[in-house]
């Protein structure tokens, strides 16, 4: 996380290279990285896929994509000229051994013309069922043997629950070193999730306040406009649960509740988020109804043009009962957290883009502003994600004038004024992956916690009858019962 340019001559392999990830994020990330010069001197990229491109076809293709893609949109032909000139293209069969021999073929002529063994980056970009075979013919062709200087990125899902993560972790672990592995969560790499830790532990002035002697709760959404657009296959196979609250809210969750590493190094910061996990309240299935709200949406319109219904989106089940929305409220038992719920809810469909964390302290102990029922407005601390990207603490002020008259003022921090071009989080992954840097990526315990955190709530809903489907407009905010999740509490959604 604090490098100088990559310097060890690097192979990159991206299993499924003509997938929507290779064309929307890594080759707009690697290309960006290069312009910026972060990219090792001597690499190349080999890109694998089963459609039939020659070279100058996959390349003009990577162009393509990078014209509509990438961050950096303003590059020179010669800039262009000089990275397409790093990629190959490989027409590739992952269940053919003669594949992977030519792959091996590759890597070794390489390896040749840096005169050493070069590091090898594996980007496995492929669906779940064929981690297996990858990683075991990479064993076999003994392609990744060299623990310092070979790396295979896992993209998400890991797994479908806790018994095949476990399964997947131990597949791995037969195949490879465990720091070899880098289970990639792309929110992690995300300059505002990030900076949650700089924020709590490069202040004096907020840390002391990060308890539940001062906070009341804690708010995680992760809002999204989208529906389920052309993934409606993979999506009514996982659903809200999985595809974002078994990650991404649960790191996020990690970032804003975990104590301080002694050190920011990988594994003293992955001990402390892993220990966070182990202490999240298991919910009983008795309780989960209580504790859990999930909802798919219907018709509805956003931004003034109507959306169907998500029964309606093609590859979806016309009768399905995959949510696409969940609201909850998590507890942490530990001395610093007993007591605070962390409320949490992400959908597809709904009214905003808006991912955010919303701190809520406690009312102000001494009543020498507290007019008649007046209340004083409680302090919050946002921390927007995205598409904001900023922090804001709001606080009471006096408003000026002849009487004493308080009202909440705020203070912000914008990143679109400090930095109007940070890098996008593939692009801090992936040189953390070059560089062996494994500090923002999972461990295999991680995972397997933020399965079984969740296991009750995935057994319940697909067997169990404590916890209704609801339903909300596309367009909306989610159901009412997301709000009266909180009202019982006396909160509310902000
Ligand atoms: C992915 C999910 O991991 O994250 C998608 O599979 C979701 O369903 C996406 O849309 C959200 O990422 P971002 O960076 O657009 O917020």
């Amino acid at each position: 996380m604090t490098h100088d340019r990559t310097t060890a001559p690097t192979s990159i392999v991206v299993f499924g290279g003509t997938g929507d990830l290779a064309k929307r994020k890594l080759f707009p990330a690697f290309f960006n990285l290069f312009i910026d010069e972060w990219m090792p001197v001597h690499f190349q990229i080999i890109a694998l896929g089963r459609k039939p491109f020659d070279q100058e076809g996959f390349r003009a293709y990577v162009l393509e994509n990078l014209k509509e893609f990438s961050r950096n949109k303003q590059f020179t032909e010669e800039q262009w000229t000089s990275f397409s000139e790093k990629i190959t293209f490989l027409n590739f069969d992952i269940t053919d051994e003669n594949s992977f021999l030519h792959l091996n073929e590759k890597l070794t002529a390489f390896d040749v013309t840096c005169d050493n063994r070069a590091n090898r980056l594996f980007y496995l970009s492929v669906a779940p069922n064929f981690i297996d075979s990858v990683s075991s013919s990479l064993k076999k062709a003994g392609m990744a043997d060299e623990v310092k200087k070979d790396r295979i990125i896992i993209e998400k899902p890991f797994g479908y629950d806790k018994a095949s993560a476990v399964a997947l972790n131990q597949l791995l672990n037969q195949n490879f070193q465990e720091e070899q592995i880098y289970r990639i969560d792309h929110y992690l790499g995300k300059e505002t999730v990030q900076n949650i830790l700089a924020f709590r532990f490069a202040n004096t002035v907020f840390e002391p306040l990060w308890s539940n002697r001062h906070i009341e709760s804690v708010q995680i959404t992760v809002a999204e406009q989208v529906g389920v657009e052309d993934r409606g296959g993979y999506y009514d196979h996982s659903g809200a649960l999985r595809d974002m609250i078994q990650n991404h809210l649960l790191q996020i969750l990690c970032m804003v509740a975990m104590d301080a590493p002694v050190e920011f190094e990988s594994s003293l910061v992955r001990d402390k988020k892993a220990e966070i996990l182990k202490t999240v309240r298991r919910i009983k299935p008795e309780d989960i109804n209580h504790y859990t709200v999930r909802a798919q949406y219907t018709d509805g319109e956003i931004n003034g043009k109507a959306k169907k219904a998500y029964r309606q989106e093609p590859g979806v089940d016309s009768n399905s009962n995959t949510e696409t929305f969940v609201a909850m409220k998590f507890y942490i038992d530990n001395p610093r957290w007993q007591g605070v719920p962390f409320y949490m809810r992400t959908g597809k469909s709904m009214a905003q883009k808006k991912s955010c964390v919303i701190v809520n302290f406690k009312e102000v102990p001494n009543k020498t502003f507290v007019n008649g029922t007046d209340r004083l407005q409680r302090n919050q601390l946002t921390i927007n994600i995205q598409p904001e990207m900023d922090i804001r603490l709001s606080f009471m002020a006096k408003k000026p004038g002849l009487d004493m008259t308080l009202n909440p003022v705020e203070m912000v921090f914008d990143y679109f004024e400090s930095a109007p071009d940070s890098p996008e989080a593939y692009e801090t992954l992936l040189i953390d992956a070059l560089d062996g840097d494994s500090t923002l990526f999972m461990r295999s315990d991680q995972v397997e916690e933020a399965w079984d955190i969740i296991a009750t709530i995935q057994e319940e809903w697909e067997n169990g009858t404590y916890s209704p489907m609801h339903t909300y407009p596309a367009g909306s905010w989610g159901p009412e019962a997301a709000d009266e999740l909180l009202s019982r509490q006396g909160h509310r959604w902000l």
